[in-house]
């Protein structure tokens, strides 16, 4: 018998989809199988990066002009979860004020995602840590550059 690799691997995507539509919304599928402002910023006027309790972890980069985040990007080695959450947060942020993106709350990151199952609500905890990071670090940096 032959078995043709992509047939099987076409199979077992679509498996896999299947599976996830039982547990996940349709808009945490599509931002973590299509994620949105993915990789890093070479002049980031902020970073956070932070491991939960679960090993995995995430960084979130931002790029600020007249206190308006103008970009944002992450990157992951965590789970789908945390892929659609740093993709929706990045996208919720951009060319928000620092003290809007400040009052975004993981509530918000779960009701822009449609909700997500109870054992995956701490990835959009994560999500929104990382983010308050990246914003305290700007706000560090910017403090640092008016007093030098
Ligand atoms: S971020 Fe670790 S399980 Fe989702």
């Amino acid at each position: 018998m032959s078995v043709n690799i992509d047939e099987l691997a076409k199979r077992l995507e679509t498996q896999v989809l299947e599976d996830a539509r039982g547990v996940f919304s349709e808009t945490v599928i599509e931002y973590a199988y299509n994620p949105r402002n993915v990789g890093e910023i070479s002049d980031a006027d902020g970073v956070g990066k932070v491991t939960g309790t679960c090993g995995d972890t995430l960084q979130i980069q931002i790029r600020v002009e007249d206190g308006r985040i103008r970009e944002s990007r992450f990157i992951t080695d965590g789970c789908g979860t945390s892929i659609a959450c740093g993709s929706m947060l990045t996208e919720m942020i951009t060319d928000k004020t620092i003290e809007k993106a400040l009052a975004i709350t993981s509530d918000d990151l779960l009701r822009s995602l449609d909700g997500l199952p109870e054992e995956y609500i701490h990835c959009s905890v994560l999500a929104v840590n990382v983010l308050r990071e990246a914003i305290a670090d700007y706000r560090e940096l910017r403090s640092n550059k008016q007093t030098t």
